[in-house]
């Protein structure tokens, strides 16, 4: 299984925000990608791939949005809009939800008021955690050879010490794709390439 989490701290819990949001310094628009380049190869979508977003920017809990590729039928296409419009509906489906609280939102996507630490925690259960960084070990001098890969990416917004401090407690590896810094998006497609070559 190869787990992406997308620690979206600019990320607006309120739909209208999300989908206002798209073009502005929010940049909603990095999830879209994120998920369409960890969901998708050309005609087809891969499969054993979960993404989980947290879009932090809340007044009441982080919202965690998981979308399970195997099960996903509920798209409109594969266009940025598409994703959006399905965040969208998963945030509207969070309104009014208590803290720690799950709604399925329809097959493959499940929307959870959960906080990117208690996520992390969860995944570290089953996973070995990478935390993306381009000052990390290489990708290629990693073995990536456990069942359940997690590799975790930020939006624009920087990891806080806090949470990386965290991270590290739970035994996440530092690694990097290259040495430019790139989109989260783009780092996705990258680990993907690596994966499907060994
Ligand atoms: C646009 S970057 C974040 C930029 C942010 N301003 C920062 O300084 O962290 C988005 C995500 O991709 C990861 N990333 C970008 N380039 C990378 C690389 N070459 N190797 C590994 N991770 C990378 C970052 O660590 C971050 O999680």
């Amino acid at each position: 299984m190869r787990v992406f989490v997308l620690k979206a701290r600019a990320a607006p819990t309120r739909s209208d925000k999300l989908l206002d949001g798209v073009g502005s310094t929010i940049h909603p628009e990095i999830l879209a990608h994120t998920l369409m380049n960890a969901v998708f190869v050309a005609q087809s979508h891969r499969s054993e791939v979960v993404v989980h977003l947290v879009l932090e920017s809340t007044e009441d809990f982080s919202r965690t949005v998981s979308f399970s590729a195997d099960q996903l039928t509920a798209l409109a296409g594969f266009h940025e809009a598409a994703w959006l419009n399905l965040i969208a509906r998963a945030l509207d489906e969070s309104q009014g939800m208590g803290k720690e609280e799950q709604r399925e939102v329809c097959a493959g996507v499940l929307v959870r008021t959960l906080s990117f630490e208690r996520l992390i925690k969860e995944l570290a259960v089953d996973c070995q955690i990478y935390m993306m960084d381009p000052k990390g070990a290489s990708i290629r001098d990693e073995g990536l050879v456990a069942d359940h890969l997690c590799f975790v990416l930020t939006d624009h917004i920087p990891m806080p010490k806090n949470s990386l401090a965290r991270l590290k407690r739970l035994g996440a590896r530092p690694i990097s794709v290259g040495p430019k810094m790139l989109f989260a998006s783009q780092c996705v497609v990258l680990i993907h390439n690596e994966l499907d070559q060994r």
